[in-house]
């Protein structure tokens, strides 16, 4: 099978935790640069890429790169490249994207240019003069980045943080895909007990859970790879049986879930079950303050506090991580991860982070605050 280029565009500051799950996954020639990891793979590495990536936004085939300054040659170097090995007669083709620090800054402009592009082609390559755009959808992204454009298909369709099982949120709920990043830096696996004493819709316990238990975060959904016509059935169909053996459901792994807004619970409780997780998941109403982890047990305690920003006044938020100095208590066994945009969270919470980690949660600067175990601590020293 051919050789294709792909890229996966992820949030800030989780470029090293996509870039190891792509090494993984089996990419070859791996690059990572800021939001992003481009990689080498054939078609089934698309399929692969599409239902096992936890920390990607989207899988993108890169049709090709190359310098522009001007719209002609824009359009010159677009119009070079093979877009009929994927797209066929009756396809559609809508071009979207984006650009920074470069001299092709309208996006209007630019896109007009690249679609024009593209239908030259076409009008060479398929001897017509007009497309009628009703079959697969293949939606091509452009990014240009000082001066350097890049041309891309989507495989994806909806972002891959949609796995399936969130239909329902709670007001602030993180990204699916952020999740994931927490739960791989808690080094989360199948023995792993972890908590979340703030669940809201329970992205965090499910993302660790689905992972746990070596679950494909997107098993159970489509992708707009699936119509195209280079994707027979089967590419798609043979990852997805292989991701259904490859579960591990003798794992040991539990979470305990709690969330002092009782349609939180029942929130974290439907999509656990939508995600098939639901008997690895003890979700219960309960207060913060009264958390606790016995001196003895293991654990991993991942939690995404309210900001003060969309949930509560910025005093009850501060309340609360404060609160949370009192409960999560240093201890041999068990370490905590909190993700939160506050400044001063350490001055509140009342202890300095053995590591933090700058992240985005969606457009919202935060750190993760690492706290580890005294096994941890003193290997990492
Ligand atoms: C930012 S949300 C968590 C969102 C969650 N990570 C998700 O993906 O849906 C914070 C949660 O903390 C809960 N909460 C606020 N104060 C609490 C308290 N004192 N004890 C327990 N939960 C509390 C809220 O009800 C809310 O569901």
């Amino acid at each position: 099978m051919k050789k294709l280029t792909l890229a996966c565009p992820c949030l800030f500051g989780l470029e090293s935790v996509l870039a190891f799950e792509v090494r993984k996954l089996g990419g070859e020639n791996v690059t990572v640069t800021d939001g992003r990891v481009t990689f080498e793979g054939d078609l089934s590495m698309v399929a692969k890429a599409n239902i096992w990536l936890r920390t990607a936004e989207r899988v993108g085939i890169v049709i090709g790169s190359f310098k522009a300054e001007t719209f002609t040659e824009l359009f010159d170097q677009t119009a070079e490249l093979p877009w009929e090995e994927f797209i066929g007669i009756e396809d559609q083709f809508p071009v979207k994207g984006s650009s920074i620090n470069s001299k092709l800054f309208s996006m209007s402009d630019c896109q007009r240019i690249i679609k024009r592009a593209i239908v030259r082609r076409f009008e060479k390559v398929y001897h017509k003069e007009q497309f009628s755009e009703t079959g697969a959808l293949y939606q091509v992204q452009y990014s240009i980045h000082k001066d350097i454009v890049t041309l891309m298909l989507d495989t994806t369709g909806a972002g891959l943080h949609k796995r399936g099982y969130r239909a329902n949120s709670n007001e602030a709920p993180i990204k699916e895909t952020i999740a994931a990043g927490i739960v791989d830096f808690a080094r989360v696996r199948g023995d792993s007990t972890v908590y979340d004493p703030m669940c809201g819709s329970g992205t965090l316990v499910i993302e660790a859970a689905l992972k746990a238990l070596n679950i494909a975060p997107g098993i159970r959904r489509r992708f707009a790879a699936q119509n195209w016509a280079c994707f027979q059935n089967y590419i798609f169909n043979d990852v997805r049986k292989e991701a259904n053996e490859q579960v591990r459901r003798d794992a040991p792994f539990m979470a305990y879930a709690a969330d002092i807004d009782p349609h939180a619970v029942q929130l974290t409780m439907e999509n656990a079950a939508k995600a098939g997780v639901a008997s690895r998941i003890r979700v219960r109403r309960a207060d913060l303050a009264d958390f606790h982890i016995e001196p003895e047990q293991k654990g991993i305690v991942l939690t995404n506090p309210p900001y003060g920003e969309r949930m509560l006044a910025v005093s009850e938020a501060e309340t609360l991580y404060r609160t949370m100095g009192e409960v999560f208590v240093p201890a041999e066994h068990a370490s905590y991860y909190i993700i939160s945009p506050h400044e001063e969270f350490e001055e509140l919470f009342g202890r300095k982070a053995d590591r933090r980690r700058k992240l985005y949660n969606g457009m919202i600067k935060c750190q993760l605050f690492m706290y580890f175990n005294k096994d941890e601590r003193s290997f990492k020293k």
